[in-house]
């Protein structure tokens, strides 16, 4: 197909954060050329504490970001592809065998493994929770041949194993009511963590084994992929603002100033060379004078006990051992100076902050920040490639018909 047959089209990720609203825009002019258009965001509103607090104040800071990036991009948008938060999800794992024949064995066709997978799906679920990803981990043919793709294999029975990672409905329709309320329509629901790793690991990293670990505010998710999938979600009650808690607690200041000044003065391990330096900061309408040492002191234990428990969670994780391609970060969480160094230290891998890996982006500079808005609207852009074109931009339909009337013959005859 040529590629002058490709109109622009752009594509909007929403990520309500604890802290921050954002939306973000690509656009997509053929498949080799997309790019981050722009990303806006304003501080969350109507949502607290994990959970839609006032459906009014979340649709009014929904429709603002979104007419905010509008404004921005010069266009229109109307539907967004919306993330949900690593406090809403849950990874199911499940597994299931069908048998394929009654005597003998078979050649395994695809509606076999839409069978087996289906039916892993269902027995996997509650009633009261929505799939937002299906990761097939294996499949086994017969009673202990393990196959990635059993699909042309004989076999006598059928296995799968999967994880889900599921989110619950009613929070889910809340969310949803908030943001059609904006005057906005849901086009994806997706785990904001999970799918920025398509756009900030590569295809090596994911198969060799790596983890990708997402800073928030109140929460960290830990995700762990080998052989092009993921293997294990873990999730820490623990986000940057226990940083700033700890400082309001120790210097006696608000949550907002201690923000500030996290944000400016604090790291993870020790910075001798600024200890000495003296800060001048206003608390309610006094001056006083901080030590840089003081932020440090105020905040470190905090890094230790956070440091213990991803160490902890990726520990847990199985198959931890040969990680070959290390640790990236991502979220704002990540941005503290020194907490890539002392993850290193700690885990004992290397640990790199994340950044675009597939597309180009001209203007950001907290690309950590912004990674999971962007990896939602490229995913809502890779939907749409599922059925109609490849990733070359070719049209794939003869190839599927092919496969059907193949696997028509085989089932048969
Ligand atoms: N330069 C910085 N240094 C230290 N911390 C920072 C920095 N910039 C942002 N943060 C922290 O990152 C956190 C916000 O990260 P992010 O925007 O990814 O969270 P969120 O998406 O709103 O939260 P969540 O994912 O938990 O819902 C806050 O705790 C903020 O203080
Ligand atoms: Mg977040």
């Amino acid at each position: 197909m040529s590629l002058k047959m490709f109109k622009d089209k752009y594509y909007c990720g929403l990520d309500i954060g604890s802290q921050r609203t954002r939306a973000g825009v690509i656009r997509v002019k053929n498949p080799m050329e997309i790019e981050l258009v722009d990303v806006f965001e304003n501080p969350t509103h109507g949502f607290k504490d994990d959970s839609v607090k006032d459906l009014s104040e979340l649709s009014e800071c929904v429709h603002s970001t979104i007419e905010g990036l509008s404004e921005k991009v010069g266009i229109r948008i109307r539907e967004v592809a919306l993330g949900i938060g690593s406090y809403w999800v849950d990874a199911n794992e499940t597994s299931t065998v069908i048998p394929l024949i009654d005597k003998g064995s078979k050649v395994i066709t695809s509606s076999d493994i839409r069978n087996v997978t289906d039916q892993a799906r269902i027995l996997g679920t509650k009633m009261d929770e929505e799939i937002l990803h299906t990761i097939c981990q294996e499949f086994t043919v017969d009673d202990n041949r393990s196959a990635i793709n059993p699909l042309g294999l004989y076999g006598r029975k059928l296995g799968n194993q999967q994880m889900m990672i599921v989110a619950d409905v009613n929070r889910i329709r809340n969310i949803t009511k908030a943001i059609n309320h904006a005057g906005y329509d849901i086009g994806n629901l997706f785990f904001n963590s999970f799918v920025a790793s398509d756009i900030t690991l590569d295809e090596e990293e994911k198969k060799n084994g790596c983890v990708l670990i997402d800073i928030g505010s109140r929460m960290t998710s830990i995700m762990l992929f080998r052989d092009k999938a993921l293997r294990c979600l873990k999730k820490i009650n623990f986000g940057g603002d226990n940083f700033t808690r700890s400082i309001a607690s120790e210097l006696k200041m608000t949550f907002d100033l201690s923000e500030e000044i996290k944000k400016s003065y604090a790291a993870a391990g020790n910075y001798d060379l600024y200890e000495d330096e003296e800060i001048l900061v206003k608390n309610e309408s006094v001056y006083i004078t901080l030590k840089r040492a003081q932020i440090y002191s105020a905040v470190n234990p905090q890094v230790d006990n956070f440091l213990e428990q991803i160490t902890g969670a990726i520990n847990d994780c199985v198959g931890y051992q040969n990680l070959n391609c290390g640790i990236t970060l991502i979220g704002g969480g990540a941005l503290m100076p020194g907490l890539i160094e002392k993850i290193g230290e700690s885990v004992k891998m290397p640990v790199k902050l994340g950044k675009l890996n597939v597309f180009s982006q001209k203007k950001f500079s907290n690309l950590a920040e912004i990674i999971s808005v962007v990896g939602l609207a490229y995913n809502a852009y890779l939907k749409t490639l599922k059925y109609g074109v490849d990733a070359k931009g070719h049209s794939n339909w003869a190839k599927i018909l092919s496969n059907k009337i193949k696997e028509l013959y085989l089932e048969y005859f």
